[in-house]
């Protein structure tokens, strides 16, 4: 009796202590995953797909826009990885589990369209899964393969690959996973390698609520105080598009490259026989919407890197010289006058 009341007076503050910490914990990793779970609800990943589809998000595309397509092609409960097989019923796209199942938790790489495997991507690669895009440089490439009537004449054998949404990922690595078209004999830079390891999607983007805390780039960028200056960082003083300004963004240094491209583009329809007015959207299509027909290889070249880059927001952060080396080139190759402007290293 004794020993038992003994042990029960020093137990039980131990007890009490011990309760208290496992109750601090238990609501410490409450608050943390109400936090994330408020972040995620407000973000673009808690997009209901019915939005974009009807009914059902068909076997093609559930892998990115929807969190069983995205399971299964990643081999929850027994599937081949890499293939979705079935459609699955319209819900919020991409939710927690997506993420954080025993299938894609511990995933540490990602096939790129081009082909690339890229490993130790740690936590970037269910991100770089989704955000990859559906085309390469690759498949330009290959599309031109075996085209033989010359880079200026019209070929209705020529089938354009399209890259559908953002792709951050295989920007991100340049080079090394080859999303844009890189011109032979032409050097490109890999992966973006952005000085204090903020070379990782959820080192800039929050993982849930995928917004970028501005006060984490102000540390280096001064005048980066909140995310509408983003655009006005830049990092050296040369004038890439010889607009003769270098103290603009490195974002408007993209946009005047890009919009001379296009405006370079629509000159080479004009007086390229054949060719038919090509309307550049998420697609490429002639004006009445119908899929486009009259390529030629070298408006095909420009037209999928001009396409890379305009579909890429954020390519400015993302990697600002792969997709400058791409304009420039696409530029050049496309007839565009060079004066003043310079490729990056
Ligand atoms: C490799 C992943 C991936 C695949 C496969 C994919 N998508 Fe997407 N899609 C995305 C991502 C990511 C976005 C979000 C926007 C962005 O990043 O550009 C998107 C955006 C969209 C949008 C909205 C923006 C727009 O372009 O209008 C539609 C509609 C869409 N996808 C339809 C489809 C359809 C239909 C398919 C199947 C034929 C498909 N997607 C296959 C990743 C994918
Ligand atoms: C797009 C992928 C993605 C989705 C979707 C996602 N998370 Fe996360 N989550 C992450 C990543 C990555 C981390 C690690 C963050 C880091 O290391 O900076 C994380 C961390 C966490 C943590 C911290 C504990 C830990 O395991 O590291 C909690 C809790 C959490 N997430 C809950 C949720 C909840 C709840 C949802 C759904 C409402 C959700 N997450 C959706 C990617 C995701
Ligand atoms: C399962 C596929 C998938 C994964 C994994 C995924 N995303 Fe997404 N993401 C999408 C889709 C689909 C959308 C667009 C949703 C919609 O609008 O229907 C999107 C939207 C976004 C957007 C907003 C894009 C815009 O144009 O507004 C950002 C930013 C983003 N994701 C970043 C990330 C990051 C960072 C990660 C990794 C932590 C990640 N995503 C993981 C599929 C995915
Ligand atoms: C250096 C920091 C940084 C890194 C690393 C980074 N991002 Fe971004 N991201 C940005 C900035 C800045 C923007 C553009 C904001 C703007 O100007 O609209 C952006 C934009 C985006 C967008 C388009 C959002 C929109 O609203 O149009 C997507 C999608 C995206 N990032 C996904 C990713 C993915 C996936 C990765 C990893 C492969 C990644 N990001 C890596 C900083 C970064
Ligand atoms: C530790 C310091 C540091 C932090 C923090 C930092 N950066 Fe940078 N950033 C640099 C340096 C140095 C460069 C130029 C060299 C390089 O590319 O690494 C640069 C380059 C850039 C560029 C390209 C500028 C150009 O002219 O090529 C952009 C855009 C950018 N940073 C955006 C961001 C954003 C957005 C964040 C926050 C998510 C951020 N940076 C956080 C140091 C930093």
């Amino acid at each position: 009796m004794m020993r038992f009341q003994n042990y029960h007076r020093l137990s039980l503050p131990i007890i009490l202590v011990i309760f208290s910490v496992v109750l601090v914990a238990c609501s410490a990793a409450e608050a943390s995953r109400e936090e994330h779970e408020a972040a995620w609800e407000g973000s673009a990943h808690a997009t209901d797909n019915s939005v974009h589809f009807e009914g059902e998000v068909s076997e093609r595309c559930a892998k990115c826009h929807s969190t069983p397509g995205y399971l299964e092609f990643n081999g929850a409960n027994g599937s081949t990885v890499g293939e979705v097989t079935q459609p699955v019923p319209t819900d919020q796209s991409v939710k927690c589990d997506a993420c954080h199942s025993e299938f894609t938790w511990h995933k540490t790489q990602a096939v790129m369209p081009s082909g690339q495997l890229l490993e130790n991507l740690g936590k970037n690669a269910n991100c770089m899964e989704c955000h990859q895009g559906r085309a390469s440089g690759i498949n330009v490439s290959d599309a031109l393969a075996n085209i033989d009537t010359g880079d200026d004449t019209v070929n209705t054998e020529i089938s354009a690959p399209s890259i559908h949404n953002n792709p951050a990922g295989p920007l991100l690595y340049g080079a090394e996973a080859h999303g844009g078209f890189e011109y032979p004999g032409k050097e490109y830079a890999g992966r973006y390698g952005h000085s204090g390891e903020f070379d990782r999607c959820i080192a800039c983007h929050d993982a849930h609520s995928l917004t970028i805390d501005a006060k984490r780039c102000n540390a280096c960028h001064i005048k980066a105080v909140d995310f509408a200056n983003f655009r006005n960082i830049r990092a050296s003083n040369i004038d890439y598009d010889g607009d003769g300004d270098n103290t603009e963004g490195i974002f408007r240094e993209i946009e005047t490259i890009e919009q001379r491209l296009l405006e370079q583009i629509e000159l080479y329809v004009q007086v390229t026989e054949g060719v038919e007015p090509l309307v550049i959207g998420g697609r490429f299509t002639n004006e009445a919407g119908e899929p486009y027909t009259t390529w030629t290889p070298r408006l095909l070249r420009a037209a999928y890197n001009y396409q890379f880059s305009k579909l890429s927001g954020g390519a400015y952060a993302h990697n600002p010289q792969y997709t400058l080396q791409l304009l420039y080139d696409s530029y050049e190759d496309i007839g565009g006058i060079m004066r003043g402007m310079t490729r990056p290293e």
